[in-house]
């Protein structure tokens, strides 16, 4: 890549690994969810960088996508699977990170998986590797300790601006035999679970993208569509950010959201859970690829 600045995104990585190990140390049965994710993303804001996307704080069976509500009373159980996944930013430099908590009786076998699954897929990387046999890599991985990758999710790209560029890294053997490019940007994710491997879109939205700017009628959409545009331009955005900036005015920003997406303005994150209530469990590394092998950047 042309004009990239590498040692520009090993420092946004390097924010971003240590808001992800503050993230696994802030999470405790009782705290609310709300309160943890403010605390990751105040983190990362106080070193000097914006948030690739809503810190996720995705629960059991829910695979990703699960950001707080404005006002949300949910607490993390007592026995719970809770996935982070996060990213800092600086201008157009973007990373994405992900590692998983198991609190009390919650399964840590699924996470060991998905952690090993990671780093066995991460052992073939090099400039000419072919994306499906990451794939079975981690499926493989995933087997061997009893678990099933999630197929419908998969690890991505990253161009400057873009946090799912052009190539798709899938979690088992899906017969793409794209090669990865030397200096390409991508992060892996294996998804792993007890459940059949497949997600679904669930109820909870509260992750959204401007895609367009297609000028919205009502004074409240007005408000938010300046907002998003000033203050979160085409990067993926909070309900509960836009709530604040407008001033806490819930309704209107909801009202607002609505009709954005109904003009086909932004594109909406709803949660994405296990389609069988298995539970889910992730490892995610953001890495520069190599010819002989990679430089992990988170
Ligand atoms: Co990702």
């Amino acid at each position: 890549m042309m004009n990239f600045d590498y040692e520009k995104l090993k420092t946004v990585g390097r924010t971003s690994a240590k808001a992800l190990s503050y993230a696994q140390s802030a999470i405790s049965p009782d705290k609310k969810l709300s309160d943890i994710a403010a605390d990751i993303e105040k983190y990362i804001e106080e070193q000097g960088f914006s948030q690739s996307f809503p810190v996720n704080l995705s629960i059991d069976n829910e695979a990703a996508h699960y950001t707080p509500t404005f006002n949300d009373q949910r607490t993390v159980g007592k026995d719970s699977v809770i996935k982070i996944d996060l990213g800092a930013r600086k201008d157009t430099y973007l990373t994405d990170c992900a590692a998983t908590v198991c609190v009390g009786s919650g399964d840590n076998r699924l996470y060991e998986a998905s952690a090993k699954a990671l780093n066995n897929a991460i052992s073939l990387v090099r400039s000419g590797r072919k994306v499906n046999e990451i794939g079975r890599e981690i499926e493989k991985t995933a087997v061997s300790y009893g678990f099933k990758p999630i197929r419908n999710l998969g690890g991505h790209g990253i161009g400057e601006h873009e946090l799912h560029a052009d190539i798709f890294i899938p979690n088992f053997d899906n017969g793409d035999n794209t090669a990865l490019a030397e200096g390409s940007v991508i992060a892996i994710e294996p998804f792993l679970t007890t459940g059949i491997g497949q997600v679904i879109e669930g109820d909870h939205l509260q992750i959204f993208q401007a895609i367009s700017d297609r000028m919205p009628r009502s004074l409240e959409a007005r408000e938010a569509f300046s907002i998003i545009n000033s203050e979160f331009s085409t990067y993926p955005f909070a309900m509960r950010w836009l709530i604040k900036s407008m001033g806490g005015a819930e309704f209107r920003a909801r009202k607002a959201v609505a009709e954005l997406l109904q003009i086909g303005d932004l594109e909406p994150f709803p949660v994405l859970v296990e389609k069988t209530g298995g539970i889910v469990a992730q490892a995610e590394k953001t890495l520069i690829v190599t010819k002989d092998s990679c430089e992990i950047v988170t």
